[in-house]
Formats: structure tokens, sequence, C-alpha cells
């Protein structure tokens, strides 16, 4: 699936990966973890980044899940299939997830954790600190994603993070380098003064922001888009009417559409959810397919003030 794709010293030449139709070749039920803890747990389908390395296209959002409970529902979560945690500093609860991964027997390289860097380290020297930090506080090697958080181009240090993260790579400190929240402009930036392009960017994605022509230029430039807050943070989107006739018509529940309709879209997801019946839901879904015309209907529910809260990566900024 990555043919085509050259690289020459980190960098890449050519990039002709389609992502679109990574979730047709995904088959939940049929993959058992020879290292899980449960036997019937099933992981998510992989697909292959522009540096070669693999994701799954569904991993397991981990925003406000800090200390004992946190762990417990990360621990779920793997029982549940979820091989792909996310976290970031500015979540406080890398001590959770490194908990999570000590208690697993689920095997390293079964595991794929991602975290990222805050806004107040982006100066090269701390942000190389930050990385280890964060490494030291899960006590792992490597990650095996790590984003800067938001690019906060008023502060404009973006650039120097992505030499950080660049070096940190070649330090086997980080398998696969992207970000979060970058814009066009921000991203032809790190391209033009770097000449590394990231393989993931992170934004915010659901039916009410659809966010066509980020998707787009990722897609163009070999970049592997995954939203946050898939199902908007469970805002009135879950209650919208277009999305349950087709979800009556599938016999799902309206977040499965939502989450079938971005890996149509190609897009990955990382659902956050505390129940164990909704954390299985959010997987769930590989026995359906939605047609063009539902896929459309969905996207034509896009706002022009979508944003769940209207965090604009161009002006708002987080530390
Ligand atoms: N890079 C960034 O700047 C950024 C920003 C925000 C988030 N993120 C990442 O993205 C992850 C996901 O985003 P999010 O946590 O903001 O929101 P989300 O995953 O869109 O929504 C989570 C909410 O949906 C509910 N939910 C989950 N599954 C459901 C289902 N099947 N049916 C009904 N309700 C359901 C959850 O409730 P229950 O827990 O009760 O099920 C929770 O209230 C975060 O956890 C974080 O890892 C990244």
């Amino acid at each position: 699936m990555s043919e085509n794709v050259l690289f020459n010293q980190g960098q890449i030449i050519s990039s002709k990966y389609d992502f679109s139709k990574a979730y047709l070749s995904a088959e939940l039920f049929k993959k058992k973890d020879s290292n899980g803890p449960e036997p019937s747990a099933n992981q998510p389908e992989k697909i292959t980044l522009n540096d070669g390395n693999e994701i799954p296209l569904i991993g397991f959002g981990t925003y406000t899940l800090t200390g004992g409970a946190g762990v417990n529902t990360m621990m779920q979560a793997l029982s549940t299939g979820y091989r792909a945690l996310d976290s970031a500093v500015n979540y406080e609860n890398e001590g959770a997830v490194g908990e999570v991964i000590r208690r697993t027997s689920l095997s390293r390289e079964n595991l794929f954790i991602t975290s990222k860097l805050p806004g107040r380290h982006q100066r090269f020297d701390e942000a190389i600190a930050t990385i280890q930090e964060s490494l030291y506080r899960m006590h792992l090697d490597y990650f095996d994603l790590y984003l800067i958080h938001w690019p906060n181009p008023i502060e404009d240090h973006y650039v120097e993070a992505w030499q950080a993260l660049i070096k940190a790579q070649k330090m086997g400190l980080i398998r696969s380098i992207g970000v979060s929240n970058f814009l066009p402009e921000h991203l032809e930036r790190l391209e033009k003064e770097t000449g590394v392009l990231p393989v993931v960017n992170q934004v915010e994605l659901h039916p009410y922001w659809s966010q066509a022509k980020q998707r787009q230029f990722d897609k163009d430039h070999g970049i592997f888009t995954q939203a946050w807050s898939p199902l908007g943070r469970a805002n009135t989107v879950l209650q919208d009417k277009t999305i349950q006739k087709i979800a009556e018509a599938h016999n799902k529940s309206i977040a499965q559409i939502i989450l079938r309709w971005e890996l149509q879209l190609g897009v990955g997801v990382i659902p956050k959810s505390s129940s164990s019946k909704r954390q299985f839901e959010n997987l769930d879904l590989f026995n359906f397919e939605l047609s063009e015309k539902e896929v459309s209907s969905i996207l034509a529910l896009d706002k022009s003030d979508g944003r769940t809260n209207n965090q604009d990566p161009a002006t708002y900024q987080e530390f």
C-alpha cells in the first residue's frame, strides 16, 4: 500500500499513498493478539504511514483519564481491543499510561503510544528534554508517535520544535513524528525550512467540522489525518436527525455511523469512552459500509462555525 514512496535520509521525495481506501481491508474480528490478556481481544486494522511505520486506524483517546480511575479505563480499553493510546503532556496522564503499559501483558511491540509536546516547551533544547521526560514518566525507550500539540503561531517557535522532533527521531526516541492542529500554511513552512513533512496531522474533525480542505492538503502531501473529538465530544451531533436516520437504516448507533464515516473519508479516529460498552461499540465498525450518498449527506452537515470550542489554530494558542 505504501508503494511509490521513496525516502532519502529521512526526507520524503515522493508520496503517493492513498489513505482513502485503507478501511476497506479492515476485518475487526479476524485477528487475535497472541500476547494479549484476552483471547477475544480484537485489534483495529493498521495502515502504513509515509515513513513506513504502521498505525492503528482506531486509537483510544485518553483526555481526562487520569489516576487510578484512568488506569482502569485504559486497561479496559486494551481488553476490548484497542492497541493505541493517545496521550499528551498536557493531559497530565503520562504516568497513568505508563502504569497501564507496566500492568498489561501485551508486549511493547503490540502497543502504539502517542504523546504530544506542549506549547510552553517548543524551544529546541526544552523540546528534547520534554520528550525525554515524557519517556521517563511512561518508562518507555521510544514513542510510536510524538506530535507538536498546537502550532502556537503567534509565539512562532513551531519550526524549532519540529527540528527537535526530527532530532529526537534520529536519536531513536520516536518512531514517527507528526503534528496536531497544523494548518496548510504551517505545514508548508515546515517543509520549506526543514525539508521534512510530518506523517500525521491530528485535527478536530467530526460531522459539523469535516475539514475538507485540510484533509485534501494532508492527502496531497502524504500526511495521514487523524480526527480528534471524532464524536464532537458528545455534543448535539449525537442527536443529529440525518445521522440518526442512517443509523436506523444500518441498525447501528449514531456514534458508529460517525466513526465509520470518518474511516471512509480516509481519516483515523481516537474516540474516548469510559464505558466498556461504548468502547466496544466504537471498535465495531467493520461489518457495514456507508453508501456514497450517505457519506455525502453527512458531509453536507458541515458548519462554518462547527468547531466544538472555537479553537482556530491560526489564532488559538495552548501552552
Ligand atoms: N490534539 C488535540 O488538540 C486534541 C484535542 C482534543 C482531544 N484530543 C484527543 O482526542 C481524543 C478524543 O476526543 P474527545 O475525548 O475530546 O471527544 P470524543 O472522543 O469525540 O467524545 C468523547 C465523549 O463521547 C462520549 N462517547 C464515547 N463513545 C460514545 C458512544 N459510542 N455513544 C455515545 N457517547 C459516546 C464519551 O462519554 P463516555 O466516556 O461516558 O462514554 C465522551 O463524553 C481525546 O481523548 C484526546 O486523546 C486531542
